[in-house]
């Protein structure tokens, strides 16, 4: 399952569309091919105001554009720079619900030229659904998108 849409992800890195939409198009092949991302995401660093901007998703549209480094569970990996899963959302305390059906999700950082810009957000409406296999895939994405970063 990874293979083939890690492989449709480089495709698409590699296409001549436009970084924002480069990033749609893969927050919708993921949320279209692997059943537990129920909304895909992705957030940017604006290290001037410490607060995370919504860039390209796909899901239940949400009331949180602007999130502040430190809060919730991206603010987190904002702070931390590392992969944070979360089995169960609702052990969290430092967690911002942006709809009743999320039971899980997992935040990983995105580096270019070493330097955090963004993360991938994804919401899952299962419990527990994340593997080490999705760990290492979705951080090997995240590699290859930041690779293409714009400067
Ligand atoms: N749950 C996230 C907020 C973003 S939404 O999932 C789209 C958090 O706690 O940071």
């Amino acid at each position: 399952m990874f293979k083939s849409t890690e492989s449709q992800a480089i495709s698409i890195l590699q296409s001549d569309e436009s970084h924002e939409h480069k990033l749609l198009c893969i927050a919708r092949l993921l949320s279209e091919q692997i059943p537990h991302y129920n909304w895909v995401g992705f957030y940017f660093m604006n290290d001037q105001t410490q607060i995370l901007e919504l860039g390209p998703y796909v899901g239940i549209p949400t009331d949180h554009i602007r999130i502040p480094y430190g809060k919730g569970i991206c603010g987190q990996v904002a702070v931390s720079g590392e992969t944070f899963v979360v089995q169960d959302v609702h052990a969290q305390e430092n967690y911002i619900s942006c709809s009743i059906n999320v039971q899980s999700e997992v935040v990983v950082p995105i580096y270019s030229n070493e330097k955090l810009v963004a993360q991938l957000d994804i919401d899952s409406d299962y419990k527990s659904p994340f593997t080490d296999e999705d760990q290492r895939f979705l951080e090997g994405l995240c590699e290859e998108i930041g690779q293409v970063w714009p400067d």
